[in-house]
């Protein structure tokens, strides 16, 4: 009778410490789920492509640094591509040469000025380190784009259509 008592007492304890451990993993396995990456993520430094590989006359989407990289002149630029109306992603448009929203249609020119729609201000752009084999973005430290209504500061007209209206 005792033996069939601690039979029935060492099981109980097994279930109990087996559920405990089932529980423990469950929450260990959620937190590495869940965490937020914080190395390397947004807000931290991205390394890119090598500096020859940022356009002269073009733009280059880096999805990880969620930024467009240009040169001006012979300075690598990142423009964030949150547009600084209500925050629509920009898109580079290779036809019109320039940046456009295609949430209320703001228009920025190569160097992420305003030219057009209801954008306060330019886009705004990460600090960036070009001095490494690869192109370095600050994506934690932004300087605002210029206000709407600044002269611009490169000289390239619009070259075509937009991709907006296509
Ligand atoms: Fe880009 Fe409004 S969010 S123009």
């Amino acid at each position: 009778m005792s033996n069939e008592m601690s039979r029935g007492e060492f099981l109980s304890r097994g279930w109990k410490t087996g559920a405990a451990l089932i529980g423990v993993a469950g929450v260990w396995t959620s937190w590495d789920v869940l965490q937020p990456i914080l190395t390397g993520g947004l807000g931290g430094v991205i390394k890119t492509v090598p500096p020859d590989e940022v356009p002269q006359d073009s733009a280059l989407f880096v999805r990880a640094a969620q930024s467009y990289l240009t040169k001006i002149d012979d300075d690598i630029v990142a423009l964030s591509q949150r547009c600084p109306h209500l925050g629509c992603r920009v898109a580079w448009c290779e036809p019109s040469g320039e940046f456009e929203c295609a949430c209320h249609g703001s228009t920025f020119n190569r160097a992420g000025e305003v030219r057009g729609g209801p954008a306060p201000r330019g886009m705004d752009r990460f600090v960036v380190d070009p001095a490494g084999e690869v192109v370095e973005v600050d994506t934690g430290t932004i300087v605002k784009g210029a206000s709407a209504g600044s002269d611009e500061t490169i000289n390239e007209p619009r070259r075509g259509d937009s991709c907006s209206h296509a």
